[in-house]
This record gives C-alpha cells, sequence and structure tokens, in this order.
C-alpha cells in the first residue's frame, strides 16, 4: 500500500496522457484531446492509443509503457472491458491520479470490476475519479480534460457535480450567466476521490471563492460533515441535491428513524455545517453568480430602498424569510434619507421614494444609504413607471453597484416590469451587476450572504463530550446480544440509562406485599404498581396497573387487587410479581433520540415528545458531533420551542438540562456505534432547575461499524 497521491496533482498536474485518445472526431477519445490543446494546457500531453498516429499535432503512443515522463494525471475513455487492463498500465507507470470517464460499474450493477479497479488504484497510491464521469477542468492549470463544452470562462466558482449530464448542462448555464469557473469537477460513482477529497484541494485554492456541489447521495458523511464544517467556515458551499422527497427510506424501527427522512436529516447537517442548500439550481447559480462578488458586509442592518409600497412589502416578507435583519432606527432613518424623500414619501424601512421617483432620487437615496456608516447593506426595488426609460435604469443601477461594489458594500437590486425592464435585467446580468427580476431571488442572496457571513462569526467546533461510561454501556449490550436479541430489555436499557446519566424513575419489583411496602417507602408516595408478567401485555385491560397510591394501607390493597385481577383476567400466566415506580406529574412532554443514520453516522434527534410526535413531526436534528451551543439551537429550533419558555403562567422549563440529555445521547451513540437506535419519549421536563425525567427508553442495537 502506497501513500495516496496528493489531490493537488489532480488539478494541477504537469503531464496528461489520455487513453482511448482517437482521430475519429465523433468520440469522446478525441474530444478529450481537443479540449485539452484548445484549452490552452501548458503541461505535456500524451494520447495513448494502440493504433499510434497523430492526433492535433500531437504524436499518439501506443502504450503508456512508451512515455518515459512522469505522469500526474491519466484520463481513462477506453470501454469497460478495457477499463481494468487500462488503469493496470496506470499503476505500472505511477500515475497519480486518473479520471475515469468509462461508463458501465457499480451504476449499472457491476460494482465487483469497480472495486477490482479501486484495490489495484490503492495498492499504488493512486487515486481513481469516477467511473462514470466527464472529466475535470482546472482553470489554475487551464486544463479541460471533459468531453463537456470546449469554452469554458475561467473565473471563482467551482463546482462538483456528482451528475455528469447535469454537469455538463452547468457548464453552459454558467456561460450564460456569466459565472466564470474555477474548477469543475465530475465525480460519478465515487468509487475512490469524493466530495471530501475536492474539498481539501478547493477550500485552499485562492482562485475558488464559491464551492457549489451537486449531491445525489452520501456515503462517507461523517467525514464530509467534518470537512464542511471547516470549508463553510473559509467560503461559502452552497449545495443541491435531489431526492427531497425520499421519505421512509429507513426502517420505521423507531420514531428517530421514521421521523429522520433521510432529506430532512441532511437538510439539517448541511445547516449545521454552514453550507447553504439551495432550493433549485437556478437559486443555486444566483448565490453563486453574487456570493462570488458580494463584499463582505460590515453588519447586518439593511434598508430597502423602493419607489413602489406593494414591492416594499413584498420584500419585508421576503426579509422574514431569510433572516434580513431591516434597519428599523427612526430617528436615524429619518435623518439619513429625510433629505432625498418627498414630503409624501416615507424614511421608514421601506425608504419609500414613492412612483414619481427618478434617477435624481434613487441616486440620492442610495448614496445617502451608501455613506451611512449604521447601513451595512441596500436592496433597490424598482417598479417600472414614465420616469424612467430603459438607459436611464440600466445607467442608475449600473453605476450605484459599481459605487456600492468599491466601498465594500453589498447592494442588490429587483426591478419589476414589462419588455424595457426584463431586457434591462438581462444586459446587466451579462454584466454580473446583481439585479433580478424576482424579489424573493434578490433577498435570497442577500439572505445566503448573511447566513455564511454569521457561521463562519459564530461557529465552534468544539465538539460537546458528556461523562459516560462505556463499559456499562457495553455491558448492556453484551447482555442483549448474548439473549440473541437486536433490542435491549428494560432492565438493560435502565442500566445503560445510570452509565449516560439521565434519571428515569425509580422502581423496584415486589413479589409480596411487604416487600411492596418497602419499596414504596423507599421511592417515596405517591406511587405507581403496574403486574409484572411475561403473559400479560396489555396491562391496564388486566386490572393490572394502579395508580397515585398514597401510603402503606394503599399498596397493601393495590397488591391484592392487582393479583387477583390478573389471575382472573388470565388464570394461566406466569405473576412475576409487581413493579412500583414513583408517580410522576407529566408536564412538559419532550422526545430525545439519537441514531446511527446510514449516510451520516451518529445523529442526534430532538423534539416535542408524547404520543403525538409523528403527526406533529416538531423535531430538529443534527450530527452527533455537535458543540452545545448547536444542540442549544435545537431546542429553539422546534415550533414547540414557547412551550419550554413558559405559557399561560408557567414558568420556564429545565432547557439546560433538555441539552444536556441530548449532549449525553451525542456522546453515546459517538462512543457506541453498536447503540443503532435509542430514543427517550417523553422526556419530562420540569420546571427550570427540577431536571428531565425519561419516562421510557427504547434501545436497538445494531453492529458496532
Ligand atoms: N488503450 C488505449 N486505447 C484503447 C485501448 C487501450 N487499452 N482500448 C481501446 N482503445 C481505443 C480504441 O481503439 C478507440 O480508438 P479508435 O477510435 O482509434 O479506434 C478508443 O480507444 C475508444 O474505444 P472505442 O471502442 O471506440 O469506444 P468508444 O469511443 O465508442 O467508447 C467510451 C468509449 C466513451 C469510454 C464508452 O465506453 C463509454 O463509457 N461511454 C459513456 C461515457 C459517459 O457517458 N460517461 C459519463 C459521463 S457523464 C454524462 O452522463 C454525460
Amino acid at each position: 500500500m502506497n501513500r495516496p497521491a496528493d489531490i493537488r496533482y489532480l488539478f494541477e498536474p504537469r503531464s496528461v496522457a489520455v487513453l482511448g485518445a482517437s482521430t475519429d472526431r465523433g468520440k469522446i477519445g478525441y474530444r478529450l484531446v481537443e479540449n485539452i490543446v484548445n484549452g490552452g494546457y501548458a503541461g505535456k500531453l500524451f494520447p495513448v492509443n494502440p493504433k499510434g498516429g497523430e492526433v492535433l499535432g500531437h504524436r499518439i503512443w501506443r502504450s503508456l509503457d512508451e512515455v518515459s515522463e512522469e505522469i500526474d494525471l491519466a484520463v481513462i475513455a477506453v470501454p469497460a472491458k478495457a477499463a481494468y487492463q487500462a488503469v493496470e498500465q496506470c499503476a505500472k507507470r505511477g500515475v497519480k491520479h486518473v479520471p475515469i470517464i468509462t461508463s458501465g460499474f457499480s451504476e449499472i450493477g457491476n460494482t465487483e470490476e469497480e472495486r477490482r479497479m479501486v484495490r489495484l488504484a490503492r495498492e499504488h497510491g493512486m487515486r481513481l475519479l469516477g467511473p462514470n464521469i466527464f472529466g475535470i477542468f482546472s482553470a489554475r492549470s487551464s486544463l479541460n480534460a471533459t468531453f463537456g463544452p470546449a469554452d469554458i470562462h475561467h473565473g471563482s466558482v467551482a463546482i462538483v457535480t456528482q451528475s455528469g449530464a447535469l454537469g455538463i448542462a452547468m457548464i453552459g448555464k454558467t456561460a450564460v450567466e456569466n459565472i466564470g469557473l474555477s474548477a469543475i469537477v465530475s465525480v460519478g460513482n465515487k468509487s475512490d476521490i469524493d466530495e471530501s477529497d475536492l474539498l481539501g484541494y478547493l477550500v485552499a485554492d485562492e482562485q475558488t471563492r464559491i464551492i457549489l456541489m451537486y449531491i445525489e447521495g452520501v456515503q462517507n458523511g461523517e467525514r464530509l460533515v467534518a470537512t464542511l464544517k471547516q470549508a463553510a467556515l473559509k467560503k461559502p458551499v452552497v449545495v443541491v441535491k435531489s431526492g427531497r422527497s425520499q421519505r421512509g427510506a429507513i426502517a420505521a424501527a423507531s420514531h428517530t428513524g421514521s421521523l429522520a427522512g433521510s432529506d430532512e436529516v441532511f437538510d439539517a447537517i448541511m445547516r449545521q455545517c454552514g453550507v447553504l442548500r439551495g432550493e433549485s439550481l437556478e437559486e443555486a447559480f444566483n448565490w453563486c453568480k453574487f456570493l462570488a462578488a458580494a463584499p463582505a458586509p460590515e453588519g447586518e442592518n439593511t434598508v430597502i430602498v423602493t419607489n413602489g409600497g406593494g414591492i416594499g412589502v413584498l420584500a419585508t416578507d421576503a426579509s422574514e424569510k431569510y433572516g434580513i435583519k431591516l434597519y428599523d432606527d427612526a430617528r436615524l432613518l429619518k435623518e439619513i434619507f429625510g433629505p432625498v424623500t418627498p414630503d409624501f414619501g416615507s424614511t421608514k424601512n421601506p425608504v419609500d421614494l414613492t412612483g414619481q421617483a427618478g434617477p435624481q432620487q434613487y441616486n440620492a437615496a442610495l448614496a445617502a444609504a451608501l455613506a451611512n456608516d449604521h447601513i451595512d447593506a441596500t436592496l433597490g426595488l424598482y417598479c417600472e413607471t414614465a420616469v424612467f426609460d430603459a438607459q436611464t435604469l440600466a445607467g442608475m443601477i449600473r453605476s450605484n453597484a459599481e459605487a456600492y461594489r468599491k466601498a465594500g458594500k453589498p447592494i442588490v437590486f429587483s426591478i419589476l416590469g414589462g419588455e424595457m425592464t426584463e431586457s434591462c435585467i438581462g444586459d446587466l446580468r451579462k454584466e454580473s451587476v446583481p439585479v433580478f427580476g424576482e424579489v424573493y431571488q434578490a433577498v435570497s442572496c442577500l439572505g445566503a450572504l448573511y447566513r455564511h457571513r454569521r457561521h463562519a462569526a459564530e461557529y465552534s467546533d468544539a465538539v460537546a463530550e458528556a461523562e459516560i461510561d462505556v463499559s456499562l454501556v457495553e455491558k448492556s449490550v453484551a447482555s442483549a446480544r448474548a439473549a440473541g436479541r437486536t433490542f435491549m430489555l428494560p432492565r438493560e436499557a435502565r442500566h445503560l440509562m445510570k452509565a449516560i446519566g439521565v434519571a428515569m424513575p425509580q422502581n423496584a419489583v415486589a413479589h409480596n406485599f411487604e416487600e411492596a411496602v418497602r419499596a414504596a417507602d423507599k421511592i417515596g408516595y405517591p406511587v405507581v404498581m403496574k403486574i409484572v408478567s411475561p403473559d400479560i401485555i396489555h396491562k391496564s385491560d388486566a386490572g393490572g396497573v394502579a395508580l397515585d397510591l398514597e401510603n402503606k394501607d394503599e399498596v397493601i390493597d393495590a397488591y391484592q387487587a392487582i393479583m387477583v385481577n390478573a389471575r382472573r383476567y388470565k388464570p394461566d400466566a406466569r405473576l412475576e410479581g409487581v413493579e412500583i415506580s414513583q408517580m410522576l406529574v407529566r408536564t412538559t412532554e419532550t422526545i430525545v433520540g439519537a441514531r446511527q443514520d446510514k449516510s451520516f453516522g451518529p445523529t442526534v434527534m430532538f423534539g416535542l415528545g408524547g404520543i403525538y410526535v409523528e403527526v406533529m413531526k416538531d423535531v430538529a436534528f443534527r450530527a452527533a458531533s455537535l458543540s452545545r451551543k448547536e444542540a442549544q439551537l435545537m431546542v429553539k429550533e422546534i415550533r414547540s420551542y414557547p412551550l419550554l419558555l413558559g405559557v399561560r403562567g408557567e414558568k420556564r422549563k429545565d432547557i439546560d438540562a433538555v441539552v444536556d440529555t441530548i449532549v449525553r445521547l451525542a456522546t453515546l451513540v459517538r462512543h457506541c456505534r453498536s447503540i443503532s437506535d435509542i430514543e427517550l419519549n417523553p422526556l419530562i421536563v420540569y420546571d427550570s432547575g427540577q431536571g428531565v425525567m425519561a419516562l421510557d427508553v427504547r434501545v436497538l442495537i445494531g453492529d458496532a461499524q
């Protein structure tokens, strides 16, 4: 096993070979050579084909063996049946990176052949990209080793895409949108190199300002989470993921499992990592284009300048949706905008210049916002009026956008109207001026900028660690495993809860009424009593439950009544005794769960608990490698959070204890991978300072991996 090749040589190879290079202009092997040559790649190029000859002025080598020089990158474009042999040739020659264009592997079930290539590559420290890809473009080396478009506009956005066809389409779309690329990499089947490997390079690459990823499925999610967390601190990472509607793929073995539709988990974890997830490709492209050029704002005070009340209200709604903070110091707003607003307009935010505003009024208001230190960003809105012609409108927007760019303050425009306005948008967008027809699109761009800024400023990567007794947990796991079970019995689960430090009601099993009284005295009144019998499932139906027993006499009576009832209900039932437990006051019921997610590894869930949990679906997810602050955010995120703050004169609940429980479960599933699912439902939350208590716990056991 050799050390894996440095990822840098994938983007900055000093020499490139193309296996399957062809003189046939209709073939991918020709197109690759053509794109490399015409793209201006300055390194050495070695087309390879057993037939030999010449292509585009380059000698075709009959075999890689003939090439004596070191080869950093070898693109494979030979048919699937010849691919392994080609990889072998590369390994023999010590090639560093091998993008495999060829299709016909795991994507059609031919998994073994793909694995064979990966094994061989790993033995030689060689990295494979793909297979089933369209190639790689790297602006830094002017390398277009793709069979996609010939002319790729250089810039600062790097794209990593799992879909080849979509990737090629994205090259076209970015060209139309005037978005320059620093790199585009097709990852295809991700047999070896995946997003995390590529992020390693792209985050450090100075030319790359934004990273856009199109993801269909996540394989090594735990590693991706760690890489993304770091990446998003350095530069905006935008993700588009397909498969939003895919739900219930995870076996509904528990609430946590059935609630954790893979998309919800993906979404939550992307937010946790500070990644900006676009609803659509269009939104993602808008963000990329805006973020690539937008200056970093000093603060969050945003002002809307408009000539129409309606569009101003729309922008206000959109601001709330995308988390934009509208500056609302009425006195200062009046001071800033009073001199440039007509008497019948408004200096409140949105600042309404009214329908009669022309270029002069806009220029004055936008300049006032630019000049004032209290204002950090501006939204310029315009509804078509007769006051502007297309040229002056475009000129006004262009000059203000330029002034803001120079001063380092973000501005984004939304202009609405007919043909004239539309053509104005088209022209300005070609020049990369941030202008949109739809208000929400404009505001969403500013929202993305602020979300990125907030994450970078507030993120803490200190993973909260609770004190848990791992060996005690393992004992419970071993006990269940020894009995051939994949779940824990209540007794085992209780031990586990003790090991992780989460309280459950006190209980004891009594085999006669004297024992029952002793147990009740110890636990403290009032108590609950329940029949213990492997043959009676519905204890209440059997008359096997007694609640709210306040003293010794009531315990004695209840013990006898339960035994008689149970015997009468099922004469042949094995009666093992009576369970006595603390009678609890049930207040706010929550649920805390944790599991080993198929894609992301250890994850945690928190939500409103009780019997309606699956109906309400008021839950929040995170990767279990979370900070205490992130656990606090989870609690705040659910819709029912006000219940924990105390409603209708109730006291505030013990939110700290809830956060503590989340951290305990997160620590558990991180350290004990054999716990595949754990769920505390309900977790009763008492008033502040009084703690929490898990009334029920379910634990599933899986593989340790
Ligand atoms: N070493 C070097 N050259 C070789 C070797 C070898 N071991 N074996 C064959 N060749 C040559 C062939 O002689 C041929 O050259 P020629 O034109 O001089 O005869 C060339 O390699 C290509 O071989 P062909 O048999 O002609 O195969 P073809 O070019 O038709 O297809 C390809 C090869 C493109 C790799 C095909 O098998 C394939 O996988 N196509 C799908 C690619 C794809 O879509 N990838 C996903 C992209 S993403 C998206 O969806 C857009």
